[in-house]
């Protein structure tokens, strides 16, 4: 399963990024407003860094507009990734870009009707948003279970992206069900690797290599 981080934040996905983990980035347009900076100039900053699918958003809502704005982005580095709504003129979109070899990443996904129409306009990546379905209680990881399959039976190549992640457990439960890649934000991809039991274990293992004298190096 892919890794991908959902963040704007330039020093933060350097920091990050050195691990050799993180697969990709998605942005969009609530992250980058967040961030204070310039949509081009953060997404050339972050795919100098991330060699992997970067997403950017068009926020146009017209498809001749969505066109302008997803070239200029896709002008920006080989790596990105246009990010397009899932509505009818981000789904033609879509099928525009994926015919001239273009990733596509189509977003706001909340049901696999959608997915499966997503697939069909050639979409690189689908993005079901599992908490905010979870917010309105609704079932997200039920949505990934569907289009999962979905893509299964029918031999789809797009990849599953378990977006609006809201716990380390959703990125488990997604994993378990096939999703491709999570994207993941910066605070629960540091929790993965966190566990009580292994903070004891290691001082456990130092205080005891402490007292042989010893030395490696
Ligand atoms: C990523 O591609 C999505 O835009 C993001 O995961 C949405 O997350 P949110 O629901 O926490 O805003």
């Amino acid at each position: 399963m892919q890794l991908f981080i959902d963040t704007a934040e330039i020093e933060e996905i350097r920091s990050l990024n050195i691990t050799g983990l993180i697969d990709g980035v998605t942005t969009n347009p609530s992250l980058i407003a967040k961030s204070g900076r310039n949509i081009i100039s953060t997404i050339e900053e972050i795919c100098n860094v991330v060699s992997g699918p970067v997403s950017a958003e068009v926020t146009a809502t017209d498809f001749d507009n969505m066109i302008l704005e997803g070239k200029k982005l896709s002008s920006i580095a080989q790596n990105v990734a246009i990010k397009v709504p899932i509505t009818f003129d981000g789904l033609r979109a879509c099928k525009a870009f994926s015919d001239e070899g273009i990733m596509v990443n189509v977003t706001l996904c909340f049901s696999a009707a959608q997915a499966l129409l997503a697939a069909k306009a050639g979409a690189t990546f689908i993005s079901p948003f599992i908490g905010r379905l979870d917010d309105i209680g609704a079932d997200g990881m039920n949505l990934i279970s569907e289009i999962t399959e979905i893509y299964d039976i029918h031999g789809f190549d797009t990849k599953v992206l378990a977006a609006s992640i809201r716990s380390v457990q959703d990125i488990i439960d997604s994993a378990k069900l096939g999703a491709n890649v999570a994207t993941v934000p910066p605070k629960f991809l540091k929790s993965m690797y966190n566990h009580p039991l292994t903070d004891k274990g290691l001082s456990d293992f130092l205080s005891d290599w402490k007292k042989t004298g010893q030395s490696i190096l």
